[in-house]
């Protein structure tokens, strides 16, 4: 009993010692055991280098978790670690193949408009997914530090946001796409076409339009949609804006 309380012991101060390292174990092991494509890395595309915008979390003042809708988060807006929205509940319609328990979650009201807009274009014969949704600090890390470790932090920092640095972890936003295929294939879809037609009308935009990289930072993503609810997006959609502009914040 006594040596078993020593080696306890042991352990933990071991895994303690361990600190980051032991959490992306851990996240790729809960990753692995739960289907997520730990090596997604290498199946993304070649993408356009942009001009990086290159950000620490130093530099900026860090946001605690807000229930605001409007919340902005990017590379000069980053959050917390500990930046956990208190509504996180599951989208029924997942790609069971993507992603973890977690990453199935959105705020409530996103999660119930992500519904609602899956169901709309099954109206409009088209069959839609959440693929991921929420993301917390530490699984962004992981993500990210896997694209930087196979093309660089530079070329990573054009698709994949830093820790901190993604919306994913505010639980308004999610990518889209059509169960079973990957990411990318999402591109050039009449289901792609329909979602940037037809995403305001549930209160989400296309968060990273391609003729609007330098503003967002972040190449076209024809499948990453942000909830902002009805009215703003069809403010920003009928306006062509990014929520950068529309919020008039651009540094
Ligand atoms: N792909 C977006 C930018 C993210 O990683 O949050
Ligand atoms: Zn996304």
């Amino acid at each position: 009993m006594k040596l078993k309380t020593i080696t306890l012991f042991i352990l933990m101060v071991a895994l303690t010692a361990c600190g980051r390292g032991r959490e992306a174990a851990q996240i790729e092991q809960q990753l692995v055991s739960e289907g997520v494509e730990v090596s997604q890395a290498a199946e993304e595309p070649e993408v356009p280098q942009l001009p990086v915008m290159e950000t620490s979390l130093e530099d900026y003042p860090l946001q605690t978790a807000t229930d605001d809708v409007l919340v902005l988060v990017n590379k000069t807006h980053p959050v917390t670690r500990d930046y956990v929205a208190d509504d996180l509940v599951t989208v029924e319609h997942c790609d069971p193949s993507v992603g973890t328990a977690d990453t199935k979650k959105m705020r409530k009201t996103a999660a119930d408009a992500i519904e609602q807009l899956i169901a709309g274009a099954a109206q409009d014969g088209y069959t839609l997914c959440m693929r991921t949704g929420y993301r917390s600090y530490d699984y962004q890390d992981y993500l990210f530090n896997s694209y930087a470790a196979s093309y660089g932090e530079a070329e990573a920092n054009t698709y994949s946001a830093r820790p901190g640095q993604s919306e994913h972890q505010t639980g308004w936003c999610c990518d889209v796409g059509i169960p079973g295929w990957g990411l990318t294939a999402f591109d050039d879809t009449p289901e792609a076409a329909w979602v940037a037609e037809n995403c305001w009308k549930y209160g989400f935009i296309l968060r990273y339009p391609a003729n609007k990289t330098d503003i967002t930072g972040y190449i076209y993503e024809s499948w990453h949609i942000r909830y902002v609810g009805l009215e703003v997006a069809e403010y920003i959609t009928e306006n062509g804006l990014t929520l950068e502009e529309y919020l008039g914040i651009l540094d």
